[in-house]
């Protein structure tokens, strides 16, 4: 007797999951993509972006945190759904100051793929331009304020992995943001070592290794040799 797996459905494909499955886990086992920004197989889930948000059953949930149920069905490619998408990462970019062409994550960036995927040609919102001071105290690793979009990869990565806490969300509303556990508030003072996953695992070019951000020349990063259709 052969045991086949419990399936869902995802926009009309069926995905075997497992237990312990979320939504995302298990389409991106299956090879299936859903958009997403905050979630990383390397650490716990946040659901801060909800970039990942599904319908399951008729009801939007975050699919990164969300437990894959048998039977259930699951729309990622509506049109409502896509344009939430587009409007989010719209807002993300004029909350922050995303300058793609002079951005050494060009290429390498998440949000820069997906707006690419969500085929983002403009910003919609007016631009609110923030001047947040670059923090470049620490001497490996540099800090960008301006493009931090809040994803909490490295709160996460410094907590779970590095086992250190470097890193915290503070703030309320427009006023969020990343903390940094050191006597000056400044990354330079700081337990951050280089070689802590929390260093490495920012999808933005808002936390970077210093004096490597050219080593792969652009035309020959991740996400330029990638399909990045949607
Ligand atoms: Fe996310 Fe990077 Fe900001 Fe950390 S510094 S919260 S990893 S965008
Ligand atoms: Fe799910 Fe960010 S990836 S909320």
């Amino acid at each position: 007797m052969s045991v086949v797996d419990p399936t869902f459905d995802l926009d009309g494909q069926p995905v075997a999951l497992q237990p312990g499955d979320t939504i995302l886990t298990a389409a991106a086992r299956a090879g299936l993509d859903i958009p997403h920004l905050c979630w990383s197989e390397e650490v716990s889930g946040s659901a801060s972006c909800r970039l990942c948000t599904v319908l399951a059953d008729g009801r939007p949930v975050a699919a990164c945190v969300t437990p894959a149920v048998a039977g259930q069905k699951v729309d990622c490619r509506t049109a409502s759904l896509a344009t939430q998408r587009l409007r989010l990462l719209q807002m993300l970019f004029v909350e922050g100051n995303h300058f793609c062409p002079g951005c050494e994550k060009s290429g390498n960036c998440v949000l820069q793929v997906q707006a690419e995927r969500a085929g983002m040609t403009d910003l919609n919102f007016e631009v609110l331009n923030p001047e947040r001071p670059v923090d470049a105290s620490h001497p490996d690793v540099l800090f960008e304020p301006n493009r931090c979009i809040l994803c909490q990869l490295c709160v996460r990565a410094s907590d779970e992995i590095d086992g250190k806490r470097v890193f915290a969300i503070g703030g309320h509303g427009i006023a969020t943001r990343l903390l940094i556990d050191s006597p000056s508030g400044r990354l330079g003072d700081s337990a951050l070592s280089v070689d802590d996953r929390a260093a490495h695992i920012c999808p933005v070019g808002a936390l970077l290794p210093k004096r490597v951000g050219f080593a792969v020349p652009i035309g020959q990063r991740r996400f330029d040799t990638e399909d990045t259709r949607g």
